[in-house]
């Protein structure tokens, strides 16, 4: 037990089990103290983001009846909860002769579960003085939202041909619960395929029931054949090596830095790929790829840096090191991809955008470096036959100066990378241009930059390789 300075105290609204403070009861308690009465110490915390500060886990009327008597200190016990939630610590505190009322008892179960949807009801009930049942229904809804984005989450991940024993690593489940989920994924899909049938369109099935739109695009193209895919996503297929886009399409990945449109995927797919097989992006980003094999029918793990296990759980998290050793559980599996998709992150130009040890901070030297480590590997660990996309632009440090003062060894133009796929086995077949929007310049940055005779750079390529021939 100490004293605390009642100005370090702090009451937490999310951890407070009550609708409100009862004045009347602080100005009972207030008397009390006035009159020489000494009430139990309050349950604190340590504040878990203000250092030095402390949250009420249980006597909020005393510290406000204190305070109210002008005094600085209170006698408080620091608990460490030790992973229970606080706010399910705070409610079995809540007892005495001023109990929870029922709809405080309910709005805290359902806050609790909420906050960890991995509490079972027994487990809220005890400390919340209910049953299992009781709590099973103030939760019942909250119960079914959750399992419904787990089950979307299986058939998603499953969708994509993603291993069992990964799903299960990934979501957190165990191996035989998975699989009683797998045996009634066909059942998901009823009705949004009625509701497609019916004649709703994509985005109205999509917002019905919850499902992401490429999942529905799964749906809804299912049995048809790619360019009838193509038509129906209202997609122009370019005949020539020459893939411009105006703009991304928003219902494929999510908005992120350096993301692709989902229409030159879809090309790469078209042309060098076939359906069912195994695409892999190792820097997946904001998951187009794996968005638009959905809706093409293709396999895809993916892998990033940055984990987002509850918006995009088939995102596998994973660093690429410099060096290349550590090699993920993806690329030691037995199933080799056919397609990698490699969309890295631009030299310089946009490591502000990523997380720091993004490969994008990396010296001219070390960036060419991790390739030709990120080719080797790459080269080694998958079959014979897979292709790689490798796209990429060139990188000139334009923006502050004319063309004439450009040198090489300030660049890394399409030719550097092109050197060390042929020299770790990477054949080119294809060269396409895919280049980026020159509308991302304003009318006076243009202005200047012809003024100033700089030459911008809107050059992109998706490079096309294989491994040759077998000798
Ligand atoms: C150009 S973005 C990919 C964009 C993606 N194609 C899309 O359309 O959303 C490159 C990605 O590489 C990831 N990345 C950068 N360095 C990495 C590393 N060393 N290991 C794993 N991921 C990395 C970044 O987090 C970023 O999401």
């Amino acid at each position: 037990m100490i004293k605390i300075s009642l100005s370090d105290i702090i009451l937490d609204e999310s951890i407070y089990p009550r609708e409100k403070i009862d004045q009347k009861r602080v100005g009972v308690f207030a008397e009390n103290i006035r009159d020489g009465f000494t009430f139990d110490p309050i349950d604190v915390q340590s504040h878990p983001e203000l250092e030095g500060k402390y949250r009420i886990l249980d006597g909020v009327h005393r510290w406000s009846a204190y305070k109210a008597t002008g005094a600085t200190e209170v006698e408080a016990s620091i608990k460490d909860l030790a992973g229970t939630d606080p706010l399910l610590y705070a409610a079995s505190r809540a007892i005495g002769p001023r109990q929870l009322t029922e709809e405080e008892t309910r709005n805290t179960a359902r806050r609790v579960f909420q906050n960890n949807t991995g509490l079972t009801s027994s487990d809220i009930g005890k400390a919340i003085g209910r049953s299992r049942q009781a709590v099973d229904l103030y939760i019942a809804d909250l119960r079914a939202a959750v399992q419904w984005e787990l089950d979307l989450k299986i058939y998603r991940l499953s969708r994509l041909g993603i291993p069992q024993d990964r799903i299960a690593k990934r979501l957190g489940l165990p191996r035989t619960t998975l699989e009683s989920y797998l045996t009634k994924l066909p059942k998901l899909a009823i009705s949004s395929k009625a509701d497609l049938s019916r004649g709703f369109t994509v985005s109205q099935v999509t917002q019905k029931h919850g499902w992401t739109e490429p999942m529905v695009w799964s749906l809804a193209l299912e049995g048809k054949d790619d360019l009838e895919r193509f038509k129906q996503l209202n997609w122009g297929l370019r005949t020539w090596d020459q893939w411009d886009f105006n703009d991304c399409d928003h219902r494929f990945g999510d908005n992120w830095p350096g993301r692709i449109p989902a229409q030159l995927i879809a090309h790469i797919l078209y042309y060098f790929s076939k359906h069912g097989v195994l695409v892999f992006d190792p820097m997946g980003g904001g998951g187009v790829t794996p968005d638009v094999c959905l809706a093409f029918h293709r396999r895809c793990w993916t892998l990033d840096m940055e984990d987002r296990p509850d918006t995009r759980p088939e995102i596998e998290p994973f660093y690429w090191e410099l060096e290349g050793k550590g090699l993920p559980e993806i690329l030691k599996a037995k199933e080799k991809p056919d397609l990698i998709i490699f969309d890295p992150p631009y030299f310089s130009k946009k490591a502000e955008d990523y997380q720091k040890e993004s490969i994008s901070k990396l010296l001219r030297k070390e960036y060419l470096k991790f390739f030709e480590n990120f080719f080797t590997l790459m080269n080694q660990k998958t079959k014979k036959s897979t292709r790689l996309a490798f796209i990429n632009a060139d990188w000139r440090d334009f923006q502050n100066k004319p063309a004439a003062d450009e040198t090489r060894d300030d660049s890394i133009l399409i030719d550097n990378y092109l050197k060390l796929l042929n020299k770790t086995g990477w054949l080119h077949t294809h060269i396409i241009q895919a280049p980026l929007s020159s509308e991302r310049f304003s009318a006076g940055v243009v202005a200047a930059m012809q003024k100033k005779r700089i030459l911008g750079v809107t050059s992109r390529y998706v490079v096309i390789l294989n491994k040759g021939k077998p000798k």
